[in-house]
């Protein structure tokens, strides 16, 4: 830990805890387990209240609002599938109910079937696309109609829309439109000076990560920066979407990749 003299800075565990987002409320989707995790935790480390969204595990989404109170933030666990408009209501709803608003929405719940076309089920396709393409339509649009002035939304998208690979067509497809849905509402909510962006995660360990290793590190040698992303690599880029140091930033897709797609 490092001791620091300023009263608005302490450490806890390994990230910094500040007041940036102090009187912020944030939702973020899918923060149970990995990226939305690591987002969760930081976002209530630099002082929001949050909100932190599952679809199953409860045990893992008690374990993230048992270490954000251990840690001296605030934070409420509300299961719900982003693929239904009624339990993306809900969210906002106990949102508001626990915190009175909402100023930040994260989407980072995806799921991430993979697989070459030719094998590829018309059910995994409907799952792929209910969850990433019709769940971002259906946070993007409750954020729209209930988040405050000068609110903040990050949806996760994947540098697969980019540079795909065999194998994550009907993945990268989903996602190519959250980040087309993302570009309009962007202009549509500027007047209210509400800034919408994506984050692109390249390779992350995470559960969430299919790929086999040897794919894996075929991709880490082909990465400038020589690595395999960490949860809090793009933790740490959202949360300088969603400060005021990215306050002239909107409809933008920030790639958090190491640089992978510019290493061919
Ligand atoms: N990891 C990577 O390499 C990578 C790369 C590029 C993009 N991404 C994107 O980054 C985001 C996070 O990925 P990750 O690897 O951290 O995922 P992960 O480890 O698989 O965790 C997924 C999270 O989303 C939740 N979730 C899944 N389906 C949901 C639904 N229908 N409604 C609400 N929550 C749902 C899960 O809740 P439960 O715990 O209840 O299951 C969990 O909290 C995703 O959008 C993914 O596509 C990841």
């Amino acid at each position: 830990m490092t001791d620091t003299t300023n009263d608005s800075v302490q450490t806890t565990g390994g990230a910094q805890r500040t007041n940036i987002l102090e009187g912020d409320v944030a939702i973020v989707t899918g923060s149970s387990r990995g990226i939305g995790r690591a987002i969760v935790e930081r976002l209530a480390t630099d002082g929001a209240s949050v909100l932190v969204n599952y679809v199953t595990n409860d045990d893992a989404a008690r374990d993230v609002v048992a270490a954000i109170d251990a840690a001296g933030g605030d934070a409420l666990a509300v299961q719900g599938d982003v693929s239904e408009a009624g339990d993306v209501e809900q969210l906002f709803d106990e949102a508001e109910a626990a915190f009175g608003s909402v100023d930040i929405v994260v989407n980072a719940a995806g799921t991430s079937v993979c697989g070459p076309i030719a094998e590829f089920a018309e059910t995994d396709f409907d799952r792929v696309f209910d969850v990433n393409a019709k769940g971002t339509f259906f946070v993007l649009r409750e954020a729209a109609n209930r988040i405050t002035d000068d609110g903040r939304i990050v949806d996760l998208s994947t540098v697969g829309t980019v540079r795909g690979d065999a194998g994550v067509g009907p993945y990268a497809g989903s996602k190519a439109a959250s980040e087309q849905m993302v570009t309009a509402l962007a202009d549509e909510l500027g007047e209210r000076n509400i800034r919408v962006n994506t984050v692109s995660p390249g390779v992350t360990d995470t559960d969430g990560l299919i790929m086999s290793d040897e794919t894996v590190e075929r991709m880490v040698e082909q990465t400038p920066l020589g690595r395999r992303g960490q949860a809090a690599d793009v933790a740490d880029v959202v949360v300088f979407l969603v400060s005021n140091d990215g306050r002239w930033l909107t409809g933008q897709n920030l790639r958090a990749t190491g640089g992978w797609e510019i290493g061919w």
